[in-house]
């Protein structure tokens, strides 16, 4: 799927595009952090459409192009069900949507953990076909020989150890992680071996405070959390959740907004309008010039 338009989209809603600017690049974000350091913390949300891109990028350093997708945008009950199609056609349009982050994509379960060779196929069929510059994918220790190959083969990755959503038929639960000891030192060695293999950062979702605090003093990479510690080196959250378009919330979300309201406040002043024919009025419709 090409990224570059041809068509002049002066009257579509593709338009307003944001203003090009320079956009952050993969060896920027590892550089954040330095000598174990992070001065201001990395920022970063999931976006799954161009318009929510286009809204997003000027403050963020990283969209996520997260499987998540599989619960917020096509109501299925997990991500387990997410296909390597959908993330592309979600990647891609996200890619269109923004100029300035650097966009990473989930790779889906069921699409890397066979074998790296598997893995290098999904990878390079994501950045082929959305422009994204990373894929990030789930699993510690398992999952260190996949991300050296993949990342010895120019594919940037980002790890994602703690609570990791796809395993969540053998998790049993989205409960948080690392409340025993063993269950602690396994989540460091996830951390670990994931960085040493080359992840340019790691996603720490799900842990005990300090487990975290731990896991971001122990990788030179950035960590990024959810649900984690305010001392790793960036924060990410699912867009719709701190936008508050869901009455569920996890206890780590904070809603910044509340739309789910307000959108509901608009959609009953519009469907009034229409049963009472007062709208459209002579503002919205088209008459011939006088
Ligand atoms: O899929 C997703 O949105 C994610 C984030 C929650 C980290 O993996």
């Amino acid at each position: 799927m090409s990224t570059t338009f041809q068509l002049d989209t002066a009257t579509s809603r593709a338009n307003p595009t944001p203003a090009p600017m320079k956009r952050l690049t993969v060896p920027k974000i590892q550089a954040h952090k330095a000598d174990g350091e992070t001065k201001q913390p990395l920022v970063m949300l999931t976006a799954y459409t161009a318009r929510m891109a286009q809204l997003l990028d000027p403050h963020c350093d990283l969209l996520l192009v997260g499987d998540s997708l599989g619960q917020v945008i096509y109501g299925l009950p997990s991500t387990v069900p997410v296909t390597l199609d959908m993330m592309c056609a979600h990647g891609a349009a996200v890619v269109r949507g923004s100029y300035h982050a650097v966009v990473a994509v989930d790779m889906p379960f069921g699409s890397y953990e066979a074998s790296p060779g598997q893995a290098f196929e999904s990878a390079s069929r994501i950045l082929k076909e959305t422009g994204a510059a990373a894929v990030k994918l789930e699993g510690g220790e398992a999952m260190a020989e996949t991300v050296a190959f993949l990342t010895g083969r120019g594919i940037p990755v980002m790890g994602h150890v703690g609570l990791t959503p796809q395993a969540v038929n053998a998790l049993g639960s989205y409960r948080a992680r690392g409340k025993t000891e063993a269950e602690s030192d396994k989540i460091i060695a996830d951390g670990r071996a994931i960085a040493e293999a080359g992840a340019f950062a790691v996603v720490a979702e799900g842990v005990m405070e300090s487990i975290a605090d731990r896991l971001t003093e122990a990788l030179a990479c950035p960590v990024i959390g959810i649900g984690a510690s305010a001392k790793c080196d960036g924060q990410i959250l699912v867009t719709e959740d701190m936008l508050g378009l869901f009455e569920r919330v996890p206890r780590f979300v904070k809603r910044f907004d509340d739309m789910a309201e307000r959108i509901s406040g608009a959609v009953a002043g519009y469907a009034h309008e229409v049963r009472s024919r007062s709208f459209p009025t002579a503002d919205q419709t088209y008459r011939p010039k006088s």
